[in-house]
């Protein structure tokens, strides 16, 4: 068949984007969006790009589909500015936050719920939808009005019992019933009922957008969490589903600290080489309908040559091997190829239009890690730059050593990295593993989770690894082109490339 590649397109990087330009045809679903669709979990944890977005983006289609109420709630529905300008802080009387959003959450998402489910206005309202539209008339001014003014006008109310001038006995009661939503419980059984007639869905995404880290922000989300729960154990036909970037939950202690309480509801987004490949494929058989019968390595050899001309590499494994496991990553790397490649037909491509755009690819990459820990790790970037121009490959001793020269400042990096200041190498190895620059040389029982021939490992394929007794690294082939980072010299006794044409043995 001719490809034509003006024709092939990977589709938008980002979920909200891609959802008009064919996710619904190309999504590839996996056991953890089944385990969401069916409920059985609702919160979904997973790193920048991996597809939380797309999860929700495909129960809201498929909620809307099946005749269900369906609300998202995204930033621009919430600011974390706003938060701290309006709220007084923790230390100025202790008005133990974390309750207050639960609460605030709880009334903010009932009666976004309540409003939904009486859209139709005030025609025709009998019963439960009368009482409840009634309500909303009463006690809800502008529908039109930011939701989170409904949230902060709640938290006000408490924030005012809590450390307002109010007599104790008084306060005490007063809290009570805003803590149990009194002056919504008549309306619970109405709620009920409605929801009986047509289930509702809410998609809570994009928590991290504009994220600053404060006590108020940490506070909103760990409360959103607390008031999911309850409200998802109200009724079955309601379902509050939320996402969160896998470092925040990490860095909000309420939500860590009771880990237990949310273990069995969360779904973290884990990817594999296969499943990506689906990614890629599905795309590519989006684009070319007359591949719909191939298979995913079928449709990917359509535009990409099976193997890299001088780098003895399968395409595919090459491409992969430059991501951390996020579609995101795979999608753009695809599409840059595909951009440059277009003018010329360059059909199938090989290495050298994969190398062109390797290096924007990579450096964009490195751009965006930086960016993503710049709360838990400011300055990531400056410690990546450490690298530069050296060979990728290490043995311990000397990236201990290297580590040490970053940690005692010898080394200079960025001002905003102090963090790194006075910390062990093993920290600060253990830091750059976690965040995917480092891999890690599997051995023993790992074997089994390695494509046959790279026997070095990130935290995107093994979730736990014991990195103290590891005694070679090696840069992710992701940040090397940006970073400039050589070869090894080649030795026949000791190869250890990760490009899929290793000679370790283990094929
Ligand atoms: N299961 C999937 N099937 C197909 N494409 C996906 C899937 N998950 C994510 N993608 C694609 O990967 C890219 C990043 O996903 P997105 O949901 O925007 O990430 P996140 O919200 O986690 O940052 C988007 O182009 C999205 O359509
Ligand atoms: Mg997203």
């Amino acid at each position: 068949m001719q490809i034509d590649l003006k024709r092939m397109n990977f589709g938008a990087p980002a979920a909200e984007r891609d959802i008009a330009l064919g996710l619904t045809d190309y999504f590839v679903e996996s056991d953890a969006f089944k385990r969401l669709a069916d409920r059985s979990r609702t919160i979904v944890l997973g790193n920048r790009g991996t597809g939380k977005s797309a999860i929700f983006k495909i129960l809201a289609d498929r909620a809307r589909k099946s005749g269900a109420h369906v609300l998202e709630l995204n930033p621009d529905h919430y600011s974390y500015e706003m938060l701290s300008s309006v709220l007084r802080a923790e230390s100025e009387g202790s008005w133990a936050k974390h309750g207050a959003f639960t609460s605030s959450w709880k009334y903010l998402i009932l009666i976004l719920v309540m409003q939904e489910l009486t859209r139709s206005g005030p025609r025709l309202k009998t019963g439960s939808a009368a009482k409840v539209y009634s309500f909303l008339r009463d006690h809800v001014e502008g529908e039109q009005e930011n939701p989170i003014a409904v949230l902060i006008s709640y938290l006000k109310r408490i924030e005012g019992f809590k450390i307002g001038p109010a007599e104790a006995s008084l306060k005490t009661s007063e809290l009570a019933k805003l803590y149990r939503l009194q002056e919504l419980e008549p309306l619970i059984p109405c709620i009920k009922e409605l929801l009986d007639k047509r289930s509702l869905v809410v998609l809570v995404d994009e928590l991290d957008k504009g994220w600053d880290n404060s006590e108020d922000a940490k506070a909103f989300v760990s409360g959103l969490f607390q008031a999911a729960i309850w409200l998802n154990e109200l009724s079955t036909r309601l379902t509050v589903y939320i996402s969160l970037r896998q470092e925040l939950y990490d860095s909000i202690p309420a939500l860590y600290d009771d880990t237990q309480k949310y273990r069995d509801l969360i779904e973290t987004i884990r990817w594999d080489e296969p499943s990506l490949l689906a990614v890629a494929g599905m795309r590519i058989k989006h684009s070319f309908p007359e591949l719909k019968a191939s298979g995913n390595d079928e449709a990917w050899g359509s535009i990409f040559a099976e193997t890299l001309r001088y780098r003895k590499a399968k395409s595919f494994n090459y491409l992969v091997d430059r991501t951390l496991y996020r579609p995101r990553e795979l999608i753009q790397f695809c599409s840059d190829a595909v951009a440059d490649a277009r003018s010329q037909n360059l059909v199938p491509i090989d290495y050298g239009v994969v190398s062109r755009v390797e290096l924007d690819y990579s450096a964009a990459r490195q751009k965006d890690i930086s960016s993503e820990y710049r709360f838990q790790y400011p300055g990531l970037e400056s410690i990546f730059e450490v690298f530069r121009g050296k060979v990728y490959l290490f043995e311990r001793s000397d990236l201990e050593m290297l580590c040490l020269q970053i940690c005692t400042g010898e080394l200079r990096t960025d001002k905003f990295a102090t963090w790194v200041l006075e910390q062990d190498p093993d920290f600060l190895i253990d830091v750059l593993w976690q965040v995917g620059f480092l891999r890690a040389r599997a051995i023993g029982g790992l074997k089994a989770l390695r494509r046959s021939g790279s026997s070095y490992v990130g935290p995107h394929q093994v979730s736990t690894l014991n990195l103290r007794t590891v005694s070679h690294f090696q840069v992710h082939p992701m940040f090397r082109a940006a970073l400039g980072m050589r070869e090894p010299k080649r030795d026949a006794s000791q190869s250890h490339d990760d490009d899929g044409n290793d000679d370790e043995s283990d094929a």
